[in-house]
């Protein structure tokens, strides 16, 4: 396949995670005899500062040449603590993502055997939790009328039937290639848009009578994550429980650093961590790029090219078995690893595989 590559590294670690991204993306195509040409464009803080936009028109533009764009992170302290500030780095996100359309994320809660240790949550608890949350993203509050003074101000949650009907059939299908099992998350015994969401759903649920489809209000699922993670096999839910619920679910595998994301949608599709830009670790060369690396994992998936995402998780899993690690997973008395150093490693496994 001949592969164009829009590659947005953003603010913060972004651009060092992102470099190890690429590093892989290459040395994939390289044995499987892809070509791929890349374009970089900038978005977030670093747009702010070098022409006034995070999501600049020219990036849309490259994110419109390519088959998949490769995204690391966005965000700075520096637009954090001034709520004055008239354009913020996470605009340029949901630019991103209302622009493209990109109106499924698909955030996989998947757990590495030899890091159960690191959860926060016991380790007979956490083991075999593998669960995909899959987040409406250009919906709901995000993007609902906003209204803003000094003494009063509110976002509004609104869905309609069209946008709740899609995104249900992108977790339809992710269930039937799964276990069969999906679980609606809603709060429809307090919110009108929750009802809706249930009503559609169960209107739905009879056209696939393969998946077991059962209902959860967000606070209970939120409970029921930490305390039974493998009751979950797909979650489907609106963009602000979704965000929230997936920053739980990430810590479940014991660090943010490996879980990886896919948005699709109308246009081209975009893969990215899930973690933030983390400004205090920038130029450290300390951050695991692992999430990065299978967020490529998932692109080449989507393209149905299951043989090579599944040599970069092959790949993962070997340096972690090898304890080629970044510090925050290092075991005790181990070796760290920066975030090239862990790169490379990865590189050299797929070039000898
Ligand atoms: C995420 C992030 C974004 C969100 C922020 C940066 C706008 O937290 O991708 O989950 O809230 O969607
Ligand atoms: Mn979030």
């Amino acid at each position: 396949m001949d592969f164009k590559i829009a590659v947005l590294p953003g603010d913060g670690i972004g651009p060092e995670i992102s470099r190890q991204g690429v590093d892989v993306m290459s040395a994939i195509c390289e044995k499987f005899g892809h070509n791929v040409e890349y374009k970089y464009a900038i978005c977030g803080a670093d747009g702010i500062d070098k022409v006034g936009d995070p999501f600049p028109e020219e990036t849309y533009e490259t994110c419109l040449w390519a088959d998949a764009v490769l995204f690391s992170a966005v965000g700075d302290p520096k637009f954090d603590n001034n709520p004055n500030a008239k354009v913020r780095p996470e605009q340029g996100l949901l630019a991103m993502r209302k622009k493209l359309g990109l109106f499924a994320n698909i955030r996989p809660v998947e757990t590495f055997q030899c890091l159960i240790h690191k959860s926060p949550l016991r380790a007979e608890l956490v083991e075999g939790a593998d669960f995909i949350c899959i987040r409406e993203l250009t919906g709901g509050m995000y993007f609902g009328e906003k209204y803003e003074d000094n003494d009063r101000a509110y976002d509004t949650n609104a869905y309609t039937r069209p946008e709740i009907e899609r995104i249900l059939r992108v977790a339809y299908d992710y269930a039937l290639r799964r276990r069969k099992h999906l679980t609606v998350v809603d709060k429809a015994n307090v919110l009108a848009s929750s009802r809706l969401w249930r009503k559609v759903a169960q209107e739905m649920a009879p056209e696939y009578p393969d998946v077991i489809t059962d209902f959860m209000y967000v606070d209970n699922a939120a409970m029921r994550m930490i305390q039974e993670p493998r009751f979950f096999d797909v979650m489907v839910t609106e963009n602000t429980f979704g965000d929230i619920l997936t920053d739980e679910g990430s810590v479940i595998s014991g660090s943010m650093g490996l879980l990886p994301s896919a948005s699709t949608g109308e246009k081209t599709p975009v893969f990215e961590p899930i973690h933030g830009s983390w400004p205090q670790a920038k130029g450290l060369n300390i951050a695991n790029p692992l999430a990065q690396i299978l967020s490529v994992a998932m692109l080449f998936e989507y393209f149905n090219l299951t043989e090579e995402g599944a040599l970069i998780r092959k790949a993962v899993n070997a340096s972690l078995d090898a304890n080629v690690r970044t510090p925050e997973i290092q075991v005790e008395g181990g070796a760290k690893y920066g975030t090239d150093a862990v790169g490379a490693w990865i590189v050299d496994y797929i070039k000898n595989a």
